[in-house]
């Protein structure tokens, strides 16, 4: 028997205005984003913002629905809308920004797992690394690619 251990590098901001310019502009169109929310039921509203290799880029906000599994979350209506309509287009970054009642807490709200997926798979299809920033009001967590919110990643098929 050999124990292994997996590090993740990640780096810590303290404000939005701390980022390298492209992501605070990201970071920003996720906050703005939050305002597309429709979270009737849990009322946790979040926002996503995706820069596309085009220079792109594009918002998704979490939308719910009276049958549960019907909804979506922030990241995938952005990565859907993305995939749908600029299939060539790699997926550089995604900021992530969501909290009860549209505030955001301390630390980030993180994405769930389905949506680690939803970005690995894209992050395969272009063959280039997807950046995911989690947006906190203290805490700004920058990650470099998706392997580092989702190791040992499912990609057999
Ligand atoms: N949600 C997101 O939109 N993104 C996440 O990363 C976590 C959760 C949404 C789904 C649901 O509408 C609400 O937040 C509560 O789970």
């Amino acid at each position: 028997m050999t124990e292994k251990e997996i590090n993740i590098r990640f780096r810590e901001y303290s404000t939005i205005e701390e980022l390298p310019e492209e992501d605070r502009e990201l970071a920003h169109a996720a906050v703005e984003a939050m305002k597309g929310s429709y979270a009737p039921y849990s009322k946790f509203n979040v926002g996503a913002a995706l820069r596309l290799s085009n220079g792109l880029i594009v918002k998704g906000a979490n939308q719910e629905n009276n049958a549960y599994p019907s909804g979506l979350c922030a990241e995938r209506t952005a990565m859907f809308w993305a995939g749908a309509n600029y299939p060539d287009e790699a997926m550089l970054s995604i900021a992530i920004a969501g909290g009860q009642g549209g505030q955001l807490e301390e630390s980030p709200a993180t994405p769930c797992g389905a949506c680690r997926q939803v970005m690995a798979q894209y992050q395969m299809k272009s063959g280039r690394p997807m950046s995911v920033i989690m947006i906190g009001s203290r805490h700004i967590w920058k990650f470099d690619r998706v392997d580092d919110i989702l190791p040992l990643i499912f990609d057999s098929i």
